[in-house]
């Protein structure tokens, strides 16, 4: 934690990532894209066991956890969640057990997350449904923590409405404070920070933060899972929760965010050709690694907004790398189609 995260001060922390992460330029893609300077913020160097922007959201969950005398926890995701895999390596490092209730069979291939899982010792089970918001799923992780319970584990569940979504939209402020600290060591004033949505608590924290901190940067979502319509709320709901929490003054509403909808291609999890573009440019122009359902879509949306003209002048544009690499080794098969031969 650095001393000056003042907006998120009041919340316990126990160290697990590592930050500040870097915010570099990015000349060659720039060039390449012929718009506004880019930089990229790497989240995705964020560490413990493979970064993203879950670990620095795992600070104050896992704090939070300790904080009540938890054992275990358990949570529940896709298959090859980037939050699972994080939580399993928190969870080790911590000393605590992890249960992960994962969508999917269970006889996926043996890659990306799903084996990281395995690899940093979480206990996994398997749920049929495909739908993150499925009514059954907190009966079932219900299930879970009465197993461990029984084999004498307090246990904590981690899931999104509640108090973790309102943790880890506030973990997301303070990644937002340290960008602004980082603009401004640099001098720089960006027109806005580009980044991939899921759940949408990284861009409710963003938000929230860049608010608080009167910064005038635009934060711009690329949906890969719902639509605007769903999303949109969403992320005002757990940007205010966050607000309450934090004690912060500053309120969020749907006019303060953009999002965009238009890259989800074939639905959540499927790679889609954009996303592939979007990667194989980042890879060649800057040496950098997004993966094909969250980084590779949100760059793929930037780099299309660059292309329909809605950016220009000298301000620059901030890609906030939410880091999901291992989704590259889970997808090898989807990508082949795309790839140079
Ligand atoms: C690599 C990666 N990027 C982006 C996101 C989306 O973040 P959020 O759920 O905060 O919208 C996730 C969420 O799982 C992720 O794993």
């Amino acid at each position: 934690m650095s001393r000056s995260d003042r907006l998120t001060a009041s919340l316990a922390r126990v160290p697990l990532a590592q930050l500040p992460t870097p915010l570099e330029a990015a000349p060659r893609l720039s060039a390449e894209l012929g718009g506004p300077p880019i930089w990229i913020k790497r989240e995705d160097l964020s560490g413990l066991a493979l970064g993203g922007n879950k670990p620095r959201q795992l600070e104050f969950l896992m704090a939070a956890a300790l904080a009540d005398g938890a054992q275990a926890v358990v949570t529940t995701a896709a298959v090859q969640s980037n939050f699972c895999r994080a939580c399993a390596a928190a969870g080790a490092k911590l000393g605590i057990k992890v249960g992960l209730l994962l969508r999917g069979t269970g006889q996926e291939d043996l890659q990306g997350n799903y084996l990281l899982d395995k690899v940093l010792g979480a206990e996994l089970r398997f749920t049929d449904t495909q739908d993150p918001y499925d009514p059954r799923i907190p009966l079932w992780l219900d299930e879970f923590v009465a197993d461990f319970t029984l084999r004498g584990l307090k246990t904590q569940v981690l899931h999104l409405p509640g108090r973790t979504g309102t943790l880890g939209a506030a973990a997301m402020v303070c990644a937002g404070e340290e960008m602004a600290r980082q603009f401004a060591d640099r001098q720089l004033v960006p027109q806005a920070v580009f980044t991939a949505v899921g759940s949408g608590l990284t861009v409710a924290g963003l938000v929230l933060a860049f608010k608080a901190l009167g910064l005038p940067t635009r934060v711009i979502g690329i949906s890969v899972q719902r639509p605007a319509s769903f999303i949109v709320p969403l992320i005002v709901e757990r940007a205010n929760a966050a607000a309450q929490l934090l004690g912060l003054a500053a309120r969020v509403d749907a006019n303060d965010f953009d999002i965009d909808d238009r890259h989800m291609g074939g639905g959540y999890g499927v790679p889609s050709q954009d996303a592939v573009g979007a990667i194989l440019l980042g890879g060649r122009t800057e040496g950098l690694l997004f993966d094909p359902i969250y980084s590779g879509k949100a760059l793929g949306g930037m780099v299309a907004q660059l292309r329909e003209g809605c950016w220009s002048g000298s301000a620059p544009l901030v890609f906030f790398h939410s880091g999901g690499a291992p989704g590259l080794f889970a997808n090898a098969a989807q990508l082949t189609q795309w790839l140079p031969k």
